[in-house]
Formats: C-alpha cells, sequence, structure tokens
C-alpha cells in the first residue's frame, strides 16, 4: 500500500459503514510515518504532578519514544526533560524515580542540575572558542497541564494543550474535583502486548466486547449478588479531536459517594458525608455527577482514564508496529477513610490488574487479533456499529456502538495527511 493515500479509513457513516485498511496493523513503514504526523505533533501524556513533590523528586518515562525526566525544578514547577546528554547522547538519567540534586552523566561526567542547566563540566579548559555551557543545557520539549496532568508535545506548531483537549478537559475535573488532593498511589504496573497500539486505544472503552471478553467478569457479579445489566445504561460521546467518553452506572459502586450493595454497611455513612460535602461545593447536578456515575475518557493517542470503582491511569507507548508497552497508576485522595482506600485498591486489582478479570482477558483479545490480521486476505476492518444512527443521535445511547472508535480514525487520517472528508473509497 502506498504511503499518504486516502484509502486506510474507508468512512461511509452516512450509508452506515466505517471500515479501516487492515494494514495499518501491519505495516511497519505505516507505523514510522505514525511516530512522525501522530507521536510527535501530538499532547502526550508523561504524568501526575503528585509523583513528584518536592523539589529534586523526578521520575522517568519514554513518552511517544522519547526518553524524558519528569522533574520538579528548584522553582517549584514541573520540568519535563529529554534525557539525553548534550555530550555525547547518553541518558543522564538511568533510575526510574528518585530525588536527587543533579544528574550527572555517567559517560564522561557532565552534569546537570534540576532544572536541566548544565553545571559540572570536567576539563572545562580544554573547551573554548563558541562553547558555552548555556547551549549545552538539557534539551526540552513543551510541557503544559491541566488539573495536575502533565503533558508534553515535540512539535512547536501544535495547538495548546487547552485547545488539544477541548470538551475533554471537563472529563480531567471530574477526577482532580473528586478530593481536594488528587495523588497518584506508590507503584504502578507495566507489561507488554504483542499488539498494534491503535487496537489498544480502540480498546480503550470499547463497550460492545465486554459481554463475551469479559464473561467471567459479570459471571463474577452475578455470582455476587450484582445485576451487571445496569451497565448498560449509559452514553458515548465523540468529544472531538480523536478524544471520546463513555458514560454509564457501573453495578459495582464509587468510591465517590456511592456504595455498591456489595459493599460493607459501615462504609455508607462515610460516603453519604462525602457526597453532601461535593452537593455543598459543586452543586446537585455536578454531584450527581460525580458520585453517581462512572466514566471513562480517551485522550488521543494513547491515554485512557477509567473513573469507575477505582480511578485508574493508563497509557500505551507503541515499541513497534506489533508490540506496546502499557503502564498504568491509579489516583485517589491524600486523605481518605481506610477502609475505602482499600476497598478502591481492591477494585482496581480486581478488575484492571494484570491478574484481575479484564486484563489478561484484553491482552488475549488484542493479541489475537494482531495474529488474525497476519491474514492480508482480510483486507477491512468493521467499525460500523452505530454509523447509520450517529448522525442523528451523536450521544450515542447505546454502550455497545462505536462511534468513539470513529472518532479516533477520523483523527488517526486527518493526522496522517488524510482527509477528514468522507472518501467513500471502497
Ligand atoms: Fe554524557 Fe559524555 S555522553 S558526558
Ligand atoms: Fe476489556
Amino acid at each position: 500500500m502506498g504511503i499518504g493515500t486516502d484509502t486506510w479509513v474507508d468512512d461511509a457513516a452516512d450509508d452506515g459503514i466505517f471500515k479501516v485498511n487492515t494494514e495499518v496493523f501491519r505495516d511497519p513503514e505505516i507505523f514510522a510515518l505514525e511516530r512522525q504526523r501522530i507521536f510527535d505533533r501530538s499532547w502526550l501524556y508523561v504524568g501526575h504532578e503528585s509523583e513528584v513533590e518536592s523539589p529534586g523528586d523526578f521520575v522517568c518515562r519514554s513518552v511517544g519514544g522519547h526518553p524524558v525526566i519528569m522533574v520538579r525544578g528548584k522553582d517549584e514547577s514541573v520540568r519535563v526533560l529529554y534525557n539525553t546528554c548534550l555530550h555525547q547522547g547518553n541518558q543522564v538519567c538511568r533510575v526510574p524515580s528518585g530525588h536527587t540534586s543533579a544528574f550527572q552523566c555517567f559517560f564522561h561526567g557532565w552534569t546537570y542540575d534540576v532544572d536541566g542547566k548544565l553545571v559540572g563540566l570536567p576539563g572545562e579548559s580544554s573547551y573554548g572558542g563558541r562553547f558555552t555551557r548555556q547551549e549545552h543545557g538539557l534539551r526540552a520539549p513543551r510541557v503544559a497541564s491541566h488539573r495536575g496532568f502533565v503533558f508534553m508535545c515535540c512539535d512547536p506548531g501544535t495547538e495548546s494543550l487547552a485547545d488539544y483537549l477541548g470538551a475533554a478537559a471537563a472529563y480531567l475535573d471530574l477526577v482532580a474535583d473528586q478530593a481536594e488532593d488528587m495523588v497518584v498511589l506508590p507503584g504502578s504496573h507495566r507489561y507488554t502486548t504483542h499488539a498494534n497500539w491503535k487496537m489498544a486505544t480502540m480498546n480503550a472503552h470499547d463497550g460492545y466486547h465486554v459481554a463475551t471478553t469479559h464473561a467471567t467478569y459479570l459471571k463474577y457479579l452475578r455470582d455476587s449478588g450484582v445485576d451487571p445489566s445496569q451497565r448498560r445504561l449509559g452514553k458515548r460521546l465523540d468529544l472531538g479531536n480523536g478524544h471520546s467518553a463513555s458514560e454509564f452506572f457501573g453495578a459495582w459502586g464509587r468510591p465517590v459517594a456511592r456504595w455498591a450493595a456489595y459493599w460493607p454497611e459501615a462504609l455508607q455513612e462515610q460516603l453519604a458525608t462525602k457526597r453532601a460535602e461535593l452537593t455543598a461545593t459543586f452543586g446537585e447536578d455536578r454531584a450527581r455527577l460525580m458520585a453517581e456515575v462512572d466514566r471513562n475518557l480517551l485522550l488521543f493517542p494513547n491515554l485512557v482514564i477509567n473513573d469507575h470503582s477505582a480511578v485508574l491511569i493508563r497509557t500505551w507507548e507503541p515499541q513497534s508496529v506489533d508490540e506496546i508497552v502499557v503502564t498504568a497508576w491509579t489516583i485517589a485522595p491524600r486523605q481518605e477513610a481506610e477502609e475505602i482506600r482499600a476497598l478502591r485498591l481492591r477494585n482496581y486489582l480486581t478488575f484492571f490488574g494484570p491478574a484481575g478479570f479484564a486484563t489478561p482477558d484484553d491482552i488475549e483479545a488484542l493479541e489475537c487479533v494482531q495474529r488474525g490480521l497476519r491474514n492480508q486476505a482480510m483486507q477491512w476492518l468493521d467499525v460500523s456499529k452505530g454509523a447509520a444512527t450517529e448522525a442523528s443521535a451523536p450521544e450515542q445511547d447505546d454502550n455497545a456502538d462505536e462511534i468513539q472508535l470513529r472518532a479516533i480514525w477520523r483523527r488517526w487520517r486527518l493526522d496522517m495527511g488524510g482527509s477528514l472528508l468522507t472518501a467513500g473509497s471502497r
């Protein structure tokens, strides 16, 4: 398939048809192009400010293929620095997290302070002429944050983070407002999946797969006396720019002011108090949204926030056309009752944990798809569910419809150089 064609996505939603060419999951050339046109141009999630609370605290991450350090600077602001020495390219920090006053490159000893300035240069007298320390500080991408969520962008021409997030920012607010001080809890889960990154993006809040892929979990809920069919009450929204959300009433309760039938009754009073606080602060409608409704937010290209019985932050970093590394954290109020924190963590592990009910099933599905797509005779994937009614009902009420998947592909095609208009190119 030729690069730069408009034949990768067949958007004929008006006719109830939406298809994606399977080549885009297999072709290393398309993957290389995605690196440039999507990952080097989008705002990508780096981490949460609470992970680096004091000046000198840092975490090392790989973001869009770029090794970076997120560090709290001496002026208390959070910086993201490329983890690459200006001498001969070594990584200046080789541990995943910590606290420091400086990063010393172990190769030849150049030393940078936590703001990225070059502060130590062995044999400096041998450097002369036009060489200056100022020009050899650590380089940095653009950095911006929204309510503590830190993003970076490699392209100076990309819109501001606020414009990039658009309507999706309100969903980050619904997490940030759950307590005065929301913090990422210590620890994370990290695992490799042998699948194309876009299949993980599609799976992030695909409601159609739940009944079959997660049948074991639904049986577990029923065996626990919970009616999982309640989950279907909800909607899916295209938030623009490739972002999307789903909202529903989860059967499993929320540690934000709504208890579930199978939770210990003692928690009911604490959650009622929390609900009253939310109502006093935000009013009845917003408090109801925060207390009652479960949400998933997908930020294009590779971040999902599952705001359920625990709040999960998960991102997937492409390694190659058929491999991703997934990292997941949970965020919670800094101050909360011990029983609620324990319940939150148990809920997180039970469903989203690497050995939970959901994640192994999803990994199996994603890896099976990658193998299935080796058959090049299967030229198109179908993403048509709900397309016929999309124009008349942009907030799809059926949680199993696929409006959010089409939002991803429309953004993807635009970024890759295709047209925004329907192609009708079959
Ligand atoms: Fe870092 Fe030489 S590569 S000091
Ligand atoms: Fe799933």
